[in-house]
């Protein structure tokens, strides 16, 4: 039996029939699945639960993705393995949440009879009270509800120290609607969070240590503060129809976040790269070198049957002005292979497109038909032998180019954000440089770096990543300052170099 639940307006975590629980979450997909995992993880933690395997777990929480259709088989094959757990074990709570549960809802119950509860993303605050539901014996149901009308915006708590870098929502949902894409059937309409609260919670975040926060968003550079708080930006052309307020939501952050080292912010659109956000990147110390624009195809032909409301002329100026206001920015991109009409001439034009920019990245992707897109409607279906030859092509032209980035990185000296140890090797530190490439610093043990910004010397470049030495001045400062601080303080407030 299964019934669709409607939304109450009380989304308050103080509930009856709180238990105790372990818990188990996966996440599939994207940054902002992670920061839903995240948020989950700590309202069970809140309410007395602890983190567990699957095989010991109370609650099996599977926070979903729908973007690709690859990410719906990874789905099935996840609740047939955690249904054999559920035989041996009825009392176990399986939940699904994210883009799936609010794209399938009531159909994923009758699907899969080990689910219990389908829960969309935005009712992630009331999981403890839809357990304790559960745990007094509710049968299974939906909780897939927009929150049109208050949209909340979910936040870490503060833990002083426990990480240089964070994750800060500025607004959810998407209104492109791109043919393709399923985000804004998942997400809902764009909602955005009050620029007040995204400046509090990161004065709290740096305030707590850390040192490096990404804005989110499915469009996050649409940005428009509903309370109207912010000012106008400089170089914004308020009859421009792609004018947002995030640059000025950017220079208000930097104006006021104290201990801020970088501000990075995913993914914008490029129709929004528009010239007062160049300006701030050209004038803010605080924006790293480095953008993620996506651009899916370089084909006009292509560009305009995605919706994507930009031509490739338009991406090509807006990069060009961003090189010129920021000498040395690096770009990495989004690409489909194999949309719905496209031909071998469509396609040569993105391999075009690649090398013109010269991207440090490339994430490609073959096109997936999802449910409710418009793109359904399209003919022309590319041959699934052809998007395959189409993606290695794009792989061969892009990891060329990347490592000639990375190789021409040696010899120069760069400022990382040190994350903490390599995992391969202890000894080394981990960080990002300002152009978001991984760095690897050797004989950096037993300084305390992390969450500084150090100057290194590149020595090394790997497929993916570099590594680097610490510069003579950097080495001695991180050892003066190493001997007079004490030991348990990870997260010092002074950076290295600034
Ligand atoms: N604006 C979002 C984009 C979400 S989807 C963000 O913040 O990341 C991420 C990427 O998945 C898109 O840029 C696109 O390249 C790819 N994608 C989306 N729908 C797809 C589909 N139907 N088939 C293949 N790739 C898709
Ligand atoms: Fe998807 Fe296009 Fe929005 S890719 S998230 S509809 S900008």
């Amino acid at each position: 039996m299964c019934r669709v639940r409607r939304a109450t307006p009380s989304t308050s975590l103080c509930y009856e029939g709180a238990v105790v629980l372990r818990f188990s979450v996966t996440t599939f997909g994207c940054q902002m699945n992670s920061h839903d995992s995240e948020r989950m993880e700590e309202l069970l933690r809140d309410g007395g639960g602890s983190r567990a395997g699957e095989g010991d777990a109370d609650v099996i929480v599977l926070n979903t993705c729908s973007v690709r259709e690859k990410a719906e088989q990874k789905l099935r094959s996840e609740v047939g393995r955690i249904g054999k757990l559920k035989r041996e074990r009825p009392d176990l709570i399986v939940v699904v949440s994210g883009c799936m549960a609010q794209q399938e809802g009531a159909k994923l119950l009758a699907r899969f009879p080990e689910i219990d509860l389908v829960l969309g993303p935005d009712n992630i605050a009331e999981l403890p009270e839809l357990l304790a539901e559960i745990r007094l014996g509710a049968p299974p149901f939906v909780r897939t509800e927009f929150d049109l009308e208050r949209p909340q915006f979910l936040r870490a708590p503060n833990v002083v120290g426990s990480r240089p870098t964070a994750f800060v929502t500025t607004m959810k949902g998407c209104n492109e609607r791109c043919s393709f894409c399923v985000v804004p059937y998942t997400r809902g309409p764009e909602r955005y969070r009050p620029s007040d609260d995204v400046l509090a919670e990161i004065a709290q975040l740096a305030a707590a240590g850390v040192r490096e926060v990404t804005l989110l968003g499915q469009t996050v550079n649409s940005y428009k503060d509903p309370k109207g708080l912010l000012a106008r930006a400089p170089g914004c052309d308020p009859e421009d129809p792609d004018e947002s307020e995030f640059a000025a939501l950017l220079r208000a952050i930097a104006e006021s976040a104290t201990g801020l080292h970088r501000l990075r912010y995913t993914s914008p659109h490029p129709r929004h790269l528009t010239p007062s956000l160049i300006a701030a990147h050209r004038e803010l110390a605080l924006l790293p070198r480095h953008v993620h624009l996506p651009v899916q195809s370089g084909s006009d032909r292509v560009l305009k049957r995605m919706i994507r409301r930009h031509t490739r002329r338009e991406y090509l100026e807006r990069v060009a002005r961003l090189w010129r206001a920021v000498p040395g920015v690096t770009l990495s991109t989004d690409i489909i292979v194999g949309f719905p009409g496209e031909t071998a001439e469509d396609f040569e034009a993105t391999l075009a497109l690649i090398e013109e920019v010269g991207f440090v990245g490339v994430f490609a992707f073959k096109y997936s038909r999802r449910p409710n897109t418009p793109a359904l409607r399209l003919d022309d279906e590319v041959a699934e032998s052809v998007k395959a030859a189409r993606l290695e092509r794009i792989f061969a032209t892009t990891e060329p180019l990347q490592q000639r980035h990375l190789a021409s990185l040696v010899g120069t000296t760069c400022e990382v954000l040190i994350e903490g140890p390599s995992k391969s090797k202890p000894e080394n530190l981990t960080g990002r440089s300002e152009r978001n490439e991984i760095v690897h610093v050797a004989d950096a043990a037993g300084l305390e770096l992390r969450g500084k910004l150090v100057e290194v010397v590149v020595v090394e470049a790997f497929k993916h990543s570099l590594l680097a030495q610490l510069t003579a001045e950097s080495r001695r400062s991180a050892r003066a300052q190493t001997s007079s601080e004490p030991r348990r303080r990870s997260l010092p407030l002074v950076s290295v170099a600034s």
